[in-house]
């Protein structure tokens, strides 16, 4: 491993500015320490458009990070995801001929009355779909604000591909469980038989990694150890989310615990490698995680420090290995949700 580590140390130093590393929270310590920037999904988007100098970016995490990052950075700059494997199961819980047949299907129902909404953890196509039809990609950390917004323009939304953040975002907003309904993608209909004033329709994808995290597992730690204060992400399913003390985006949970008075206890329901850099930063708090028996989150641990080197030395030897590249069209369409959302 030390081999490794000088490695990237000397590709990085003979690169210089031409090359850049943003890296998300949840990836492994092994990656982490070699990144020229960290954040969670907005920040790693704001900072690649920033970025107007590096010729490559090689992008630690997941699939989707790397396309927005592709989209929002100049035509010159290549975009590297050191493992293809590196996909998110969530995003891949819609595709664009789902997404046509849904839409097919609601405005018959529904005309001219539904915006689209996408998590930005989505492929380029889902966001390319949204972007055209007036719509706006979100972020954890500013989900509501940009539902606020929608349900300013149409009556309602359809909320891709996170049911759980669209439920617990749009429930923050004041709006009831009963006015929202879910579209299954795999069945091609809607689930529940809808309010009259159906205002939230939340595409049935999820996350592998936050939807493990249960109410059994609340219950056991205000058990165990009452003083805990729990802090969940909001992909986390809404039973979890309302039994929770608090509940927010990667950079809230991060904010909060380092803002923490010391010697307060948590129980954090998110990705492990992030819980475990808490834990270690924070010595003075007892950090655990929500669910004693978490996995990593597989996809992002996919890009370890092997794939780090190797993307590294294809760079080197002016051959990249593993680019993204959005295709125009999409591009051009999907920025446009993008920009509607940074710009809101
Ligand atoms: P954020 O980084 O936006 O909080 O998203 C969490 C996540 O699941 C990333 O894949
Ligand atoms: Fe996708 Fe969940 Fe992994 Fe994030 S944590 S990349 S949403 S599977």
């Amino acid at each position: 491993e030390s081999e490794m580590i000088d490695q990237v140390r000397d590709i990085k130093h003979a690169l210089g500015e031409r090359l850049f590393i943003p890296a998300h929270h949840y990836q492994k310590d092994e990656v982490f320490q070699f990144a020229d920037a960290i954040g969670d999904s907005l920040q790693l988007a704001q900072l690649a458009s920033a970025n107007h100098q590096a010729r490559y970016i090689v992008f630690c995490g997941v699939h989707f990070m790397a396309e927005t990052a592709d989209m929002l950075t100049q035509v010159e700059q290549t975009v590297v995801l050191p493992d293809m494997r590196a996909g998110c199961t969530m995003a891949d819980m819609a595709n664009l001929t789902q997404l046509n047949q849904a839409w097919e299907h609601l405005q018959l129902r529904y005309g001219d009355t539904i915006l689209p909404l996408t998590y930005v953890n989505s492929t380029a196509e889902i966001k390319a779909f949204v972007g055209r039809h007036g719509g706006a990609t979100v972020t954890s950390s500013n989900a509501q604000r940009i539902l606020r917004w929608a349900l300013a323009q149409k009556k309602r939304v359809l909320f891709l591909p996170d049911q759980h953040l669209g439920r617990n975002s749009a429930y923050a907003l004041g709006i009831p469980l009963a006015q929202m309904a879910i579209w299954s993608p795999t069945e091609n209909r809607l689930l529940n038989q809808p309010h009259s004033d159906l205002k939230i329709i939340l595409w049935q994808g999820h996350c592998s990694v936050h939807e493990k995290f249960s109410l059994e597992n609340i219950k056991q730690i205000r058990q165990d150890a009452p003083e805990t204060r729990i802090i969940v992400h909001p992909e986390c399913s809404h039973e979890v989310v309302t039994a929770a003390d608090y509940s927010g985006s990667t950079k809230f949970i991060i904010e909060t615990i380092t803002q923490a008075p010391p010697h307060t206890q948590w129980a954090i329901g998110t990705e492990m490698n992030l819980v475990n850099r808490l834990a270690q930063q924070h010595p003075d708090k007892p950090i655990r995680s929500l669910n004693p028996n978490m996995c990593p989150c597989l996809t992002m641990n996919r890009i370890d420090l092997p794939h780090l080197v190797w993307s590294l030395e294809q760079i080197e030897a002016n051959d990249p290995v593993g680019v993204i590249q959005v295709p125009a069209q999409v591009s051009e369409q999907a920025r446009q949700a993008l920009t509607r959302m940074l710009t809101i």
